[in-house]
């Protein structure tokens, strides 16, 4: 099996992430955080800090900036449901992510905010150009994604962020693609907020992820229940604490500490770079086969995916191929991005996207494009 759809999920993790999630379980040694002063209990404190801690060295920022959730469209529903007012403005872009369009929709509904998009180029990436022609007085959020799940395409986030400085608004980062296979310091951002998936490229276990603050920013409360102080009849108003109620995932988070303390051990620029020359490897191939159609660029920096049309074939018959002749996973159709692929012409179609990790090898590219090849 050749699994080349890690945009979805990293499906091979290193060793110890699964080690680490089923002592968590089996050991007895890890009770519920912040419920006890006994060990069991303040272990599982004290490794939930850890996780905090290499988070925050991740993003550079305040280890107790780290809030703790299910996953990155958990984390922006919880943002933008926190920050958002009734009648502001958003401007967002046409590369998002359904975990962050959906919940713009609904606010849209409820609260009669405006939202404006980011048009494309060409070549599918968010095309800054616009923001000021965007900018309107009740514009609060600049919501972008730190890389396209479709296009690997990385966002100048620092355009976006000297933008959100000139204009005091809050930058809200989709890191779900960018977390472990880009820099993704914050360092020199004034007012951001970054959420991120655990179970891409952090090689965490699903069921894991969360929201890391940078600067002062005043969070309302969504949703609210057990933990910390009990007498508080609402959820304490500050970080981690407004985004964490009831129980966390301890042993899949433990995964998580497990699956960032290995990327960190190769080192972030090391990973991108590696994923670089073999997603270039893999574009480059697929740019020689006749009968491909590439969309994108594939130049530095650049995202581990590559997404493409092969022949007359729809995206998913070109997906299916490859499973049933070479057991390799890939993803078709829309990939929960459908104003990108409204933008670029591929609505109806969708493309086929090859997305690695770093256990894919070029012989494994060597063989995709075999398979493909066949048919
Ligand atoms: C850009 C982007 N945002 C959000 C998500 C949602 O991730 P999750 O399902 O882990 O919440 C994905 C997942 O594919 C993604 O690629």
């Amino acid at each position: 099996m050749i699994y080349f759809d890690n945009a979805s999920t990293t499906l091979v993790k290193p060793p110890q992430v699964g080690v680490a999630l089923m002592e968590a379980v089996n050991s007895k040694n890890f009770g519920n955080a912040s419920r006890g002063s006994y060990d069991m209990s303040l272990n599982s404190l004290s490794s939930l800090f850890s996780l905090r801690q290499e988070i925050g060295e991740l993003f550079s920022l305040d280890p107790l900036n780290v809030a703790l959730c299910a996953n990155v469209t958990t984390g922006l529903n919880l943002v933008l449901n926190s920050i958002l007012e009734k009648g502001d403005h958003v401007i967002t872009s046409l590369a998002e992510h359904n975990s962050v369009l959906r919940p713009l929709n609904h606010l849209k509904d409820i609260l009669a905010i405006e939202v404006s998009y980011l048009p494309l180029t060409e070549k599918g990436k968010i095309n800054l150009n616009p923001l000021e022609d965007l900018l309107q007085k009740n514009t609060k959020l600049l919501c972008l994604t730190a890389m396209s799940n479709v296009s690997g395409e990385i966002t100048d986030l620092s355009l976006a962020r000297d933008f959100c400085k000139r204009h005091g608004l809050i930058l809200l980062i989709d890191a779900a693609q960018g977390g472990g296979t880009m820099d993704l310091s914050l360092k020199g951002f004034d007012r951001a907020v970054l959420c991120f998936t655990g179970h891409k490229g952090l090689y965490g276990p699903q069921g894991t992820g969360g929201i890391a603050v940078k600067g002062d920013i005043k969070f309302k409360e969504v949703f609210s229940g057990g933990g910390g102080n009990s007498v508080n009849p609402h959820q304490n108003n500050f970080m981690p604490d407004i985004f964490e109620y009831g129980t966390l995932n301890l042993p899949s988070n433990l995964g998580l500490l497990e699956g960032i303390k290995y990327i960190k051990g190769l080192g972030i620029k090391k990973i991108s770079k590696n994923l670089y020359d073999l997603s270039s490897y893999l574009y480059k191939s697929l740019e020689k086969l006749d009968g491909v159609k590439l969309y994108t660029d594939h130049v530095y920096p650049h995202g581990p995916i590559v997404s493409f049309n092969y022949k007359d074939y729809s995206s998913e018959k070109v997906s299916d191929l490859l499973w049933e002749k070479g057991k390799i996973a890939t993803r078709a159709k829309l990939h929960c991005a459908p104003l990108f692929h409204r933008a670029m012409g591929t609505e109806k179609r969708g493309m086929v996207r090859a997305s690695l990790s770093t256990f894919n090898t070029f012989s494994e590219v060597d063989r995709f494009i075999e398979v493909l090849k066949s048919f």
